[in-house]
């Protein structure tokens, strides 16, 4: 391996090394690959065999299902380039665990401060993530954090699709916001639903009872789809509610448990995410947002 002096390298874990081939092509960075094996047992073995030199060094790796052994991953990768720089930033494009960033019921481990510990004492310098679920995920952080945001460039797929005054929908009211900068960008109006979750059981149910959709194409926003059951329940009471056609633009589609098709037969037209999480569905790249974030 011959050393460039170059600013950055990209290490690309299992978990997203196209992701990081794209990221490394768009800041003209050396990348390198990690040959990752998995014992029977389940163990990694992670080799790096190119040995990153005097630059930033952005190890990629989202940790989508299965959520630990890719956190592992990541945490193994970064703990080894540490010894080589002291800038070593983790590029967590999905960040698992987000979603538990707080006590809902008592006695719940807040696994998403252990992840973030986790992170940190393995060598992470900062920590950069695309869509987290929530910023309350990002104060369990010692080191500095970046959240970028892919509602733009999800916006530009569907503006592409030229959908006559489609209206945006978000599933629950957690996701409003969302909605709205998506709306505006398509320059559109949104709605947003009411949804339920029971804390015990996970199931969903939507609580809103009329909306005024019919004859329309709506997109349905959301930041992870896992299940689908959000997704589902909206678009069931979405169809009941007479409306045209429904599209679905989330950030990370896990889509666990056969979601895909499950929200297919829902009634959904068409289910657009990012390659936060590659898949069937992840058509609109985040290389270039990330790119521009560590510039
Ligand atoms: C919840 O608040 C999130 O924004 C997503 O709506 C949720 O995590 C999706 O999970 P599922 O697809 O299993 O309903």
């Amino acid at each position: 391996f011959v050393e460039t002096l170059v600013k950055f390298t990209v290490i690309g874990g299992g978990a997203s090394k196209d992701l990081a081939k794209r990221l490394a092509r768009k800041l003209k960075a050396v990348y390198i690959e990690t040959e990752t094996k998995i014992f029977p047992d389940g163990e990694s073995k992670i080799t790096l065999r190119k040995i990153p030199k005097k630059s930033v060094i952005l190890v990629v790796q989202s940790t989508y299902p299965p959520v630990d052994t890719n956190l592992l991953q990541a945490l193994s990768i970064i703990s080894q380039v540490r010894k080589i720089s002291s800038r070593t930033f983790a590029i967590i494009p999905y960040m698992g665990y987000a979603r538990q960033d707080k006590q809902f019921l008592s006695g719940e481990v807040i696994t998403m401060s252990v992840v973030a510990k986790m992170l940190q004492s393995a060598g992470a310098k900062k920590v950069i993530v695309v869509d987290i679920h929530s910023n309350t995920a990002l104060n369990h952080f010692n080191i500095p954090t970046e959240n970028i945001s892919a509602v733009p460039e999800l916006a530009n797929y569907f503006k592409k699709l030229n959908l006559k005054n489609p209206l945006v929908v978000s599933p629950d009211v957690g996701g409003s916001s969302r909605s709205k900068k998506f709306a505006s960008l398509l320059k559109t109006d949104f709605i947003v639903l009411k949804k339920h979750r029971d804390r015990k059981t996970g199931r969903v149910s939507i609580q809103t009872t009329k909306a005024d959709v019919q004859g329309k194409d709506l997109i349905l926003v959301d930041d992870i789809i896992s299940t689908g059951g959000s997704i589902i329940k909206a678009a069931q009471f979405l169809k009941k509610q007479k409306c045209k056609r429904v599209f679905v633009a989330c950030t990370h589609g896990l889509l666990v448990e056969g979601a895909e098709k499950k929200i297919r037969k829902a009634g959904v037209s068409r289910i657009i995410s990012t390659n936060t999480i590659p898949g069937n569905t992840s058509k609109v790249d985040v290389s270039g947002i990330l790119a521009k974030s560590v510039q």
